[in-house]
């Protein structure tokens, strides 16, 4: 028989993939994982089918909120940044996303692609400037962005709304409409100040970004979108913000920065032109010169559109680079149907996933999920548990176990005979391209309909020949050879198929099997007078114990998160005077007296206080309850040495389900109150009080 292997005639196309850069401040979680997934499906896709496709990417890491963070954690921004993207990257990998390269926006390759783009723009005149006014903290001595205002909603009166919006109502206003507006950051009333402001001047690129926003590159619910805000005029672009900023100084305006977002996209750049340093090959203008052959695709959320086809297509051209080959933008992700929530612990981080559940479970189900469209993916667990255990585990991985076990106790892992249905293998192999299409097209739940179709397919083949019947007669062992050679090389085109999805399997199929790594060109060349090594268990059932564990620790990294982050964000020593205390920390919205009564609170001795190891914000404090002893790790290192707390009395909540930390089981908690650092104050019982009664 001829090798059904088929050359595609398609030329070698140069292309540059990207997934918008996360920000620095914060861990990946599943909703991030959408993105990078898909992406990297793409990329991967690319790479099979021999195209030069490099996949670039980057820590968006300047901006008021990650230079407050490192502010409040006593460190420096640079220092911040280093460990983020560290653990970005783990939490990367540990999901098999295939960057070429990695890179920061607070990188050397970005300060001189930003300052050089700002130079080109405004040589040309399309940045101008003018004194804006803004509000400021006159304790915290900064212009504060809008989220870092709250006040009343001027429309409707709910208390504690943002800068820019209501959570209540969803009337948006600037933060001067607020009601008492408070600073975030300090308590104190912002007062307005005015400052000079660079603008770049969006206009001039109108007709230049009507034609681009027509021709092809974007999904077409974006640019109905963007017909929108085109008609309500397109405004200029505020580039400029004040110092205290974490950012890059602009050139030629000492104080002044660029706004986060300016150089943000310059990112893309900064990050393969890095790439290109390392690699001579690489040319960088090959790329990105206004004439480029090269393809560039930005595959972003929704929600960040109209950075990615406003802005970004008008300052490349503004200064002399080539515009995106196209932008893809997907939708958000939402669990069991709804947003993803912190306290149904549905806010799942990329770490807890991976500390319980293999990461390719999850590439399958997004991609099961995935269209080209911008809707919203659901993450059901439900759904997800029954989906990969019915299509990985009982439809792929059966077919190989159901054939491989013949092989090697009968035949010593040797494939031999013809295939025993060669037309199957053909229509097979055919499938092959109208996949690629579908992968082409992001349409990635198609794509996987299709493979499980085929893969119900091998398996009826199997379940026909029944193998298992043949064994037991005699004579019948070259046509049980043949059928578990042609089931095993059925198998090997599946795996070929679902290795942009599924990296890892694939690679570990490619080492069972003995076989070269699989690519779009080599999945059809039949594996026949071909020796097998041992099989190894690919995949197994997702266990619902472990998703129940994920959900677990993530309603406990919450926990643990909730008092550092609160802290982060409010108050620091010196605005603490009674009121602003308030007001930074407003009052809850009430609870039933039944919610109160759940809460155990008991008055106990703190027999015990003991430094860490390795901790740097936990003391460990063992706590008598008059009659029981509890173990607890409690956040106050900055505020107490242990010799000021032993022998003390204070407050626990005993009925607190107990958690697993890093440094043992923590079997309550202590009450304090305070902004965080040295202002943190354990709650003390009046004289009279003993170890055991309760709060109440
Ligand atoms: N730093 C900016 C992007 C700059 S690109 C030059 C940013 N960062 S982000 O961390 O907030 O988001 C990174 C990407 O993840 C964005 O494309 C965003 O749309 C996507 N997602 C963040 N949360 C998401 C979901 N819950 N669901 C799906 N995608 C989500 O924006
Ligand atoms: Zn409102």
């Amino acid at each position: 028989m001829q090798p059904t292997t088929h050359k595609t005639s398609q030329k070698r196309r140069q292309i540059l993939v990207t997934s918008a850069l996360p920000y620095a401040n914060g861990p990946i979680h599943l909703g991030h994982l959408v993105e990078y997934i898909q992406t990297d499906i793409w990329s991967r896709f690319q790479k099979m089918r021999g195209h030069d496709c490099l996949y670039v990417c980057a820590d968006d890491a300047h901006g008021t909120p990650i230079m407050l963070r490192a502010q409040n954690e006593g460190i420096k921004p640079e220092e911040l940044i280093n460990r983020i993207s560290h653990e970005h990257q783990a939490d990367f990998a540990g999901f098999h996303i295939g960057f070429d390269n990695y890179h920061s926006t607070h990188s050397p390759e970005n300060r001189e692609l930003a300052e050089l783009i700002y130079r080109r723009l405004r040589d040309n005149g399309h940045i101008h400037s003018r004194s804006i006014t803004q509000a400021y903290d006159p304790e915290k001595q900064m212009f504060l962005p809008d989220r870092f205002i709250k006040g009343g909603c001027p429309k409707c009166g709910a208390e504690d709304q943002y800068g820019d919006s209501c959570e209540v109502c969803g009337a948006t206003y600037s933060p001067t409409d607020l009601k008492n507006p408070v600073s975030a950051l300090s308590g104190a009333t912002p007062i307005e100040r005015e400052s000079e402001h660079y603008f770049f001047r969006l206009a001039d690129f109108e007709g230049m970004l009507q034609y681009w926003i027509k021709s092809d590159h974007l999904q077409s619910e974006i640019s109905h979108k963007l017909n929108e805000w085109f008609e309500s005029g397109l405004q200029d672009w505020d580039i400029s913000r004040d110092a205290p900023y974490f950012g890059f100084e602009i050139p030629d305006a000492p104080g002044k920065f660029f706004y986060v977002w300016l150089d943000a996209p310059i990112g893309y750049m900064a990050s393969f032109k890095h790439l290109c340093d390392q690699h001579e090959e690489l040319n960088f203008d090959d790329y990105w010169k206004q004439d480029s052959k090269a393809e560039l695709y930005h595959f972003i959320g929704k929600d960040i559109a109209y950075f990615h086809t406003l802005f970004w297509p008008a300052m490349l051209t503004g200064s002399g680079f080539r515009t995106p080959s196209a932008v893809y933008c997907h939708g958000f992700l939402t669990v069991n149907g709804l947003k993803m929530s912190k306290s149904r612990g549905t806010f799942i981080m990329a770490r807890s996933y991976l500390d319980h559940l293999n990461p390719e479970y999850l590439r399958y189900y997004f991609a099961a999920k995935l269209s080209d469209g911008i809707d919203d993916i659901d993450l059901n667990l439900e759904d997800f548990q029954q989906r990969v255990n019915a299509d990985l585990v009982g439809k792929v991985v059966n077919i190989a176990s159901r054939c491989v076990g013949f092989i090697h106790k009968r035949f010593a892992g040797r494939l031999e005979g013809e295939l025993s249905e060669p037309q199957l293998h053909r229509e097979f192999v055919a499938a092959g391209e109208a996949i690629a299409a579908l992968y082409e097209k992001r349409q990635y739940n198609q794509a996987m309909r299709q493979i499980m179709a085929l893969a119900d397919k091998a398996n009826q083949y199997i379940d026909e020949k029944k193998p298992w019947v043949l064994a037991k007669e005699d004579g019948k062992d070259a046509e049980v050879q043949a059928v578990c050679s042609t089931g095993l090389n059925l198998f090997m085109i599946l795996t070929a198929y679902l290795k942009p999805v599924l990296p890892a399997m694939a690679k570990q199929v490619e080492a069972f099997l003995h076989i070269a790594p699989l690519t779009w060109n080599n999945y059809g060349v039949p594996l026949i007078g071909h020796t097998i090594g041992p099989f190894s268990p690919l995949m197994t059932r997702v266990e619902p114990d472990k998703v129940e564990a994920m959900l677990n620790a993530s309603k406990a990294d919450l926990q643990a998160q909730t008092p550092a982050k609160s802290a982060a964000s409010k108050a620091t020593a010196s605005e603490t005077a009674t009121g602003k205390a308030l007001a930074a920390d407003p009052i809850s919205p009430p609870i039933a007296y039944e919610d109160f009564a759940k809460l155990d609170l008991r008055i106990v001795r703190i027999h015990k206080a003991e430094h860490v190891e390795g901790a740097d914000k936990l003391l460990q404090l063992t706590l008598d309850l008059g009659g029981e002893t509890r173990n607890v790790f409690a956040g106050i290192k900055s505020a107490y040495s242990p010799e000021q707390l032993e022998g003390r009395l204070t407050v626990m909540v005993a009925n607190l389900a107990p958690r697993k930390m890093r440094f043992g089981l923590s079997e309550g908690m202590v009450l304090a109150a305070g902004p965080g650092g040295k202002e943190l104050f354990i709650l003390g019982p009046d004289e009279g009080a003993e170890p055991g009664m309760r709060v109440k």
